[in-house]
């Protein structure tokens, strides 16, 4: 009897083709993928009109893709990918604390943010909203103060855009800077209180969140990156308990042990503390 060429073995085939690769981890990585990615499309018995439609909508989010606007890094965030990606990476670290739990990066991190002061503000251009200030200490999960870290910290304003997003109105530094921890490993950081806000619409992951009657808020947050020598970089974020998503962040970011209730501290700014515990590699 004639034998059809089905799906196992145009399974094993494919798969087989990697059985060379130098590299084990590639192999690896090569194999998965082609395993999942094939399952997946047997499993929906994927049409060609769909199959068409997904290279064309990866081929518009690349394309939308440049230095500033990370749409293949939206993409993966909407998908709960890089999300993942920290959940896979947590490591506990060999000291008596917990690091601080890492969250996404998301699409606006711009690197070299100004160098500002022990207590300066991030506000380069005037802005009614509701200021924060944000104080805290680096210690390494033994304990120690780390010195001399770097903590950048950057948030969109009150309109929900990123300076980024919206180069014609605001300069570069507007909310944004890199302050060093002192001695005592402790910082402290003047910036507005952080308002939820929808990630970018106007691209295909923007497409793929109205398709899908997704809503594309982002619970209100303010982004670190903490780095110092011997330590593994922290990419986090600060939650406000105030903000209506933390059950439903459209990027999967919210983490109960990252979340903060600002109070009115005694010279009428709303403050907070937000201390920092890094890996040492
Ligand atoms: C952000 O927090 O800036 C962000 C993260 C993921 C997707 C879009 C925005
Ligand atoms: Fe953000």
């Amino acid at each position: 009897m004639h034998e059809t060429y089905g799906f196992e073995d145009h399974l094993d085939e494919v798969t087989s083709r990697y059985s060379g690769t130098p590299d084990p981890r590639l192999r690896t990585l090569m194999e998965a993928l082609t395993r999942h990615l094939l399952a997946f499309a047997d499993e929906v018995s994927l049409t060609r009109d769909e199959w068409l439609h997904g290279l064309d909508f990866l081929t518009r989010t690349g394309q939308k893709s440049d230095a500033l606007r990370l749409e293949m890094m939206l993409l993966s965030d909407l998908l709960g990918l890089s999300a993942l990606i920290d959940i896979i990476e947590l490591e506990r670290g060999g000291g008596d604390l917990h690091p601080t739990e890492r969250t996404l990066l998301g699409p606006f991190y711009v690197p070299d943010a100004p160098e500002r002061g022990y207590g300066d503000t991030t506000v380069v251009v005037d802005d009614p909203s509701e200021r924060l200030r944000v104080s805290g200490t680096v210690r390494s999960t033994d304990g120690s103060p780390v010195a001399d870290a770097t903590v950048e910290i950057w948030q969109n304003g009150n309109d929900g855009l990123y300076t980024v997003q919206d180069l014609d109105r605001f300069p570069i530094e507007h909310l944004r800077g890199t302050y060093r921890t002192r001695p005592d490993g402790s910082y402290e950081v003047r910036c507005l209180r952080p308002v939820d806000y929808p990630v970018p619409m106007d691209g295909p992951p923007g497409e793929m969140l109205r398709a899908t009657g997704r809503e594309g808020m982002r619970a209100a947050h303010l982004h670190f990156l903490v780095r110092a020598e011997g330590h593994r970089p922290l990419v986090t974020e600060l939650f406000d308990s105030a903000s209506a998503r933390l059950d439903t962040d459209v990027v999967f970011g919210v983490r109960p042990s990252l979340v903060r209730t600002p109070v009115t501290g005694d010279d009428g700014v709303l403050e907070t503390t937000f201390d920092i515990v890094l890996e040492e590699v």
